[in-house]
């Protein structure tokens, strides 16, 4: 069959493959390819079990897989046979050398750009899906220019912004597309290509345009606004518990500013995810290599703010339950960093679950999804897995809730109590449970920003 466009992407992961997954479901006439250099995961994309669980990724792909979505290994031929190539390989937060903890390390994205020279016998349009520091692009044109080839090859930048969870929705109806480029003939040729890509179902006033670093920039300081509003809401939910106000009334009343809005103002245990840390840490590693010292302090103060969250809800627990936690059965409600994703990374649950072993408890996490990812961050830790919840709290003292998946809000939790060992503590660090409810069962009842409702005289 012949495609009208055919578009490569290197990285089949959480952002890569439901990016192409729509591409390829709202563009029936262009044949989109993934690769990755993980076969595993290039396998489980080709068979039933899909390498990573998002709310209808599933049927997409199922409709579009051999039909004009396809998964490889093959990045070198594929890269010869495809002119259109977005990046989405990871691109964590180095934890070695110059920049350890702070900086983006770039080495999968160095690669990929070595490897598409090296590969390349036909001018290439290159797209950086991947999160980047401001000027990775010009990183890239270097390596890509310093071939000898006469090859040409145009950088784009076109940040993603779907959250996990609703990625298929937000990649259907983004609020915007952003498209960044040189402005240069050639670099507005391989925008204007790139934009016809999304006008195939994204209204065209949605898709807007910028230079090359305004579009690098955009993606990391969305991405700091938004961990800012939970970090801001999360400060206040400790004043809250302490003056007896409910932070969901005082979020409630504040939100309601047009000015200001309601969304994002949800306190939690603290917010995770692959982005919003390792952008936050990469704008301040930015703002400190450019002598920016107070701007950089003031970002920093976000992910400062999110720790002493996930701490306070140790504290919490400690307090309460009569300053030991030695030898006591606690049990996790969710592992997973928000609810409807398998995604753990830097989910408040590692840091929670770790300090509790700290603390010499005995820790059980269920989950209804993401406990194998979980393990994976936790091996040396002496942790135990439970998929059922009613097992996962049988006998336990205290259940934290970390993760604000539905079920958790209709367990009989009666039943949970009744099997608990009393005085039996609930800690809901997603404000998702009735805490009059709870504490008429017998429960002692903390949650985020909430008076504390407890049985003691
Ligand atoms: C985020 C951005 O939203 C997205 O645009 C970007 O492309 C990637 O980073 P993601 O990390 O997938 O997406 O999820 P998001 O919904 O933003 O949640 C991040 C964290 O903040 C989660 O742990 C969530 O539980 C927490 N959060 C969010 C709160 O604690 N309170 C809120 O009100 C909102
Ligand atoms: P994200 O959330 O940014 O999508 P993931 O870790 O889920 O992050 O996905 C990134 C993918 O990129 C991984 O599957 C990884 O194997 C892949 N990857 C990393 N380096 C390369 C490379 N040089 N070539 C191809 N794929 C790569």
């Amino acid at each position: 069959m012949d495609y009208k466009k055919n578009i490569l992407c290197i990285g089949a992961g959480y952002v890569g493959g439901p990016t192409m997954a729509m591409i390829a479901y709202k563009c029936p006439q262009y044949k989109v390819t993934l690769v990755d250099i993980n076969s595993q995961r290039i396998e489980a994309w080709n068979s039933d079990q899909l390498p990573i669980f998002e709310p209808g990724l599933d049927s997409i792909v199922k409709t579009c897989k051999g039909k004009n979505l396809f998964f490889s290994t093959n990045i070198e031929s594929e890269i010869k046979k495809n002119d259109i190539i977005f990046v989405a390989v990871n691109t964590p937060t180095k934890d070695y050398g110059v920049g350890a903890g702070m900086a983006a390390d770039l080495q999968y994205f160095e690669k990929t750009a070595r490897q598409i020279v090296a590969c390349a016998e036909t001018s290439k349009i290159i797209i950086e899906k991947s999160t980047l520091p401001v000027k990775s692009a010009q990183v890239l044109e270097r390596i890509l220019e310093a071939s000898d080839s006469n090859v040409q090859f145009d950088v784009l930048s076109n940040p993603e912004f779907l959250a996990e969870g609703t990625a298929m929705n937000d990649l259907e109806n983004p609020d915007r597309v952003l498209i960044g480029s040189r402005e240069t003939e050639a670099g507005i040729r391989a925008r204007n290509e790139l934009v016809e890509i999304y006008a195939n179902w994204v209204p065209k006033d949605r898709i807007i345009t910028s230079n090359i670093w305004s579009s690098e920039l955009s993606k990391l300081i969305a991405n700091a606004f938004l961990a800012q509003r939970v970090s801001s809401i999360n400060a206040v939910s400790a004043l809250c518990e302490v003056t007896r106000a409910d932070v969901t009334e005082v979020a409630n009343a504040v939100g309601m500013d047009s000015r200001i809005g309601s969304k994002f103002l949800q306190a939690s245990v603290g917010f995770g995810g692959s982005c919003f840390k390792k952008d936050i840490l990469n704008l301040v590693y930015i703002c400190r290599s450019y002598g920016l010292n107070e701007p950089a302090d003031y970002w920093e103060q976000v992910i400062k703010i999110n720790q002493y969250q996930q701490d306070r809800f140790v504290f919490s627990m400690i307090r309460s339950m009569f300053n030991t936690l030695a030898g006591r059965k606690i049990c996790l409600f969710g592992a997973a960093f928000k609810a409807n994703t398998d995604d753990t990374r830097e989910s408040p649950a590692i840091s929670i679950a770790k300090r509790l072993v700290e603390e010499k408890a005995h820790v059980v996490v269920t989950d209804p999804r993401a406990l194998n990812n979980f393990e994976k961050n936790l091996i040396d830790y002496p942790i135990e897995y439970e998929d059922d919840p009613y097992i996962a709290a049988n006998a336990a003292h205290a259940i934290g809730i970390i993760t604000e998946w539905d079920i958790y809000k209709s367990l009989d939790y009666e039943k949970i109590y009744r099997s608990m060992v009393k005085p039996a503590f609930i800690f809901d660090g997603r404000n998702i449970i009735d805490r009059q409810h709870l504490f008429k069962i017998g429960f002692n009842v903390f949650a985020i920003g909430k008076p504390e409702l407890t049985h003691y005289k």
